[in-house]
């Protein structure tokens, strides 16, 4: 099964990315044909300046390579080194009427945030659809917020389908439910946006003074304390199997331990789950040349499946 799936590159990442999105999209390579590219035209929309986009670029390959995404196994490259996906995306803006792209959530979301809207913005979707059609994709697992994205790509690849024949495979949206909405040292979703979050590569101390900030009830040192609603508890059982949540649970009911004890606690988690990640990422993070070669060698083989699709599209369109 051919799976395609976009990182977005936008900063540090945090534990909510962590295990919202990359260790799912890791465990796909295990069982599928899976397609990872750093969405760095998408980026275009929200980048600052060239050094940004450019370091989040480098840093988003950094991290997923570190946390376990295996070159070896996934086609891994950066959108714009492959850029037949803009010669696509130009075509298929002829298969998508006005309308549809109206329609958009998530255009319409930010516009109503006053975000002023640009062309990109308002085209985003359609550039989506090139990057998922381009590569033959069947599958692309998503968040919420990314299923009419793959609708409107079904829509387009319809649209096209029906007057130049079957050129595009049809793909579906996956979406993960079982990944529940991670919350942050406030309770609120953990977020970059909302100064809640704990990133996935702190060093020890900040990381443990991170943990120390997490919001809990005030019982005195002694009580019993509950585990249920109690932040540090929901992020620590991010960590644990089920044994293990029940042994915390003993804990937190036991009445011996404070607050304090399972911030340590929900740090050493933390630092421990982390630590061949964090190995490895010294090691790229010295080795940038091995991550440019791993992304050369991703957009190689991505460049051959490009070339040969856009090859029968333009034949089947009379370019
Ligand atoms: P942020 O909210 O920090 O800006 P992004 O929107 O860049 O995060 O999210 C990138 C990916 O990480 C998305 O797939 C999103 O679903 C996932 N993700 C982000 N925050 C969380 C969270 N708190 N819980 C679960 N998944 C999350
Ligand atoms: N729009 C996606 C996001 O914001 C990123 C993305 C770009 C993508 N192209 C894609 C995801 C193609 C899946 C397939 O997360």
């Amino acid at each position: 099964m051919r799976v395609l799936t976009g990182i977005q590159a936008s900063g540090k990442l945090h534990i909510g990315n962590y295990f919202g999105a990359m260790k799912p999209m890791i465990e796909l390579q295990e069982e599928n044909e899976l397609f990872t590219f750093i969405a760095n035209y998408h980026s275009l929309t929200t980048s600052k300046d060239a050094e940004t986009l450019r370091q989040y670029t480098i840093d988003a390959a950094v991290d997923y390579l570190s946390v376990g995404l295996d070159p070896k196994k996934t086609t891994f490259w950066v959108q714009s080194h492959v850029p037949e996906v803009l010669e696509l995306y130009w075509i298929l803006s002829k298969f998508t009427p006005m309308g549809l792209l109206e329609r958009a959530h998530s255009y319409k979301d930010k516009v109503a945030k006053g975000i002023s809207a640009n062309h990109a913005l308002f085209s985003y979707p359609v550039l989506m659809a090139a990057d998922i059609l381009l590569y033959d994709t069947q599958k692309v697992p998503v968040g919420k917020d990314q299923i009419q994205h793959v609708e409107m790509t079904r829509d387009i690849a319809i649209k096209f389908n029906n007057e130049y024949g079957e050129i595009f495979v049809l793909p579906e949206h996956v979406v993960q439910e079982e990944v529940a909405t991670i919350p942050g040292i406030d309770g609120q979703k953990m977020s970059k946006s909302y100064d809640n979050a704990i990133d996935l590569f702190m060093p020890e101390k900040p990381l443990q003074k991170r943990c120390n900030k997490i919001l809990s009830s005030s019982t005195p040192l002694g009580e019993p304390l509950d585990w249920e609603g109690c932040n540090i508890y929901d992020i620590a059982a991010l960590f644990l199997n089920d044994e293990e949540k029940l042994e915390l649970q003993e804990r937190y009911k036991s009445g011996k331990e404070g607050y304090g004890h399972f911030k340590k606690y929900l740090k050493e988690l933390i630092w421990e789950e982390l630590a061949e990640a964090r190995e490895k990422r010294e090691y790229y993070l010295s080795h940038l040349d091995e991550v440019n070669d791993i992304l050369a060698f991703g957009a190689k083989k991505a460049k051959s499946i490009a070339d040969a699709k856009m090859e029968k599209v333009r034949a089947a369109i009379g370019l």
